[in-house]
């Protein structure tokens, strides 16, 4: 077997790589925070590698006909936000293997201490039984810098909720490369920018907008139709005080920050140039600009997202090819991998 190359940092070309859970329908959080930012990546000309992440979905129970559906969906919501396959890869994580297997030895790199100490694991098992979540839960971060690293990505765009899962993909690299006194895998840059890192409940300012919240009020999901948007900004929590003049003015005001931050993002605006738009403008006056925004910039999605649902073969054949691509790409990085960790493949395939 040949010595593992060392490779300086600055040798990795640039490369993205994100990936969204398909456990329930995309929301606007989804949208803001990563689709529509996954798209200005493939616009300016980077290599960008996208991913359903079902294997990710099920460390939580997932009906299996729904989990192929939401898979189906997810595709189709990235295909209708702008992301065109043949420029970017897009395919749904189980179909390449090169993710379970670098998981596995991640799992083998990554302490128990590292897992236990990461925040999405502790809210989503607090005031839980933790004894009766699934291994797979715990150790979800292992399979998520596995994601990552299996294609040396260098930059990964995510909203602010993924920041501790992507220090830990750098501590995984970190680890792996002095263990084995390589420079294999690149120490990843987090790619968390923009005025929607973090959109909030519609019902609550202080909580993030989740496809999982029981409160279907508390989002707005891509497949709402123009009237089920209108209606839930109407309903939307706010405070009674008019839009101030300044940034500094929201500070204590989680639901109208909020507010501000969407119409930013969705008008490519900074919230700056937002409050000093509505300075001194009611509630009253200022939902009805949000709802005609997001209407005009999100039904066009929606209504491409029915179109592409109606032929499930023909996503399903994209994220077979996109799948392909990522298997070439992956498959001699887990090769390097099995050299590095000592392990025999005489029998490996050829590409
Ligand atoms: P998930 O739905 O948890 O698989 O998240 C997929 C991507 O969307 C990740 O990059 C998240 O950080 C991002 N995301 C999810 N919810 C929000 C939100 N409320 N605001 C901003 N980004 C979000
Ligand atoms: N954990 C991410 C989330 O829930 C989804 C994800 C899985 C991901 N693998 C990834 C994001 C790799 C970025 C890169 O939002």
């Amino acid at each position: 077997m040949a010595e593992p190359v060392q490779t300086p940092q600055a040798a990795f070309k640039p490369r993205i790589f994100s990936g969204i859970q398909p456990s329930g329908g995309l929301t606007l959080g989804n949208y803001l925070g990563a689709l529509k930012r996954f798209v200005e990546k493939q616009e300016e000309g980077i290599e960008t590698i996208y991913c359903l992440v079902d294997m990710h979905a099920i460390t939580v129970w997932q009906e299996p006909e729904k989990l192929r559906q939401q898979t189906r969906e997810g595709a189709a919501a990235f295909i209708a936000a702008g992301i065109d396959p043949a420029r970017s890869i897009l395919f749904n994580q189980s179909q390449v293997t090169a993710h379970a297997e670098l998981a596995w030895i991640f799992n083998c790199v990554a302490r128990m201490g590292w897992m236990s100490r990461m925040t999405q694991w502790k809210d989503k098992t607090a005031g839980k039984n933790a004894e009766a979540a699934s291994l797979g839960l715990f150790a979800y971060p292992a399979l998520m810098a596995a994601d990552i690293l299996a294609y040396h990505a260098t930059m990964v765009p995510v909203g602010e909720d993924q920041k501790q899962h992507l220090e830990l993909t750098r501590d995984i690299a970190i680890k792996f490369n002095n263990d084995y006194g390589v420079t294999f895998f690149p120490i990843v840059e987090p790619v968390i920018e923009g005025a929607a890192t973090r959109v909030m409940s519609l019902r609550d300012g202080t909580k993030k907008m989740s496809k999982s919240d029981p409160s279907d009020q508390s989002r707005i999901n891509l497949t709402d139709d123009a009237d089920a948007i209108a209606s839930k900004i109407r309903k939307a929590k706010t405070d009674p005080e008019p839009l101030p003049e300044t940034l500094d003015g929201l500070k204590d005001r989680p639901e109208a920050r909020n507010l501000v931050n969407i119409y930013a993002a969705l008008a490519e605006m900074t919230p700056q140039a937002v409050v000093a738009e509505f300075a001194g403008a009611q509630f009253g006056t200022f939902k009805p600009k949000l709802v005609e925004l997001a209407v005009a910039r999100l039904s066009p999605i929606t209504t491409e997202m029915n179109r592409l649902m109606q032929d499930p073969a023909e996503i399903d054949r994209i994220l077979g090819a996109g799948a392909d691509r990522a298997e070439a790409i992956a498959r001699p990085i887990l090769d390097r991998v099995y050299d590095i960790t000592g392990m025999i493949h005489s029998r490996r395939r050829t590409m």
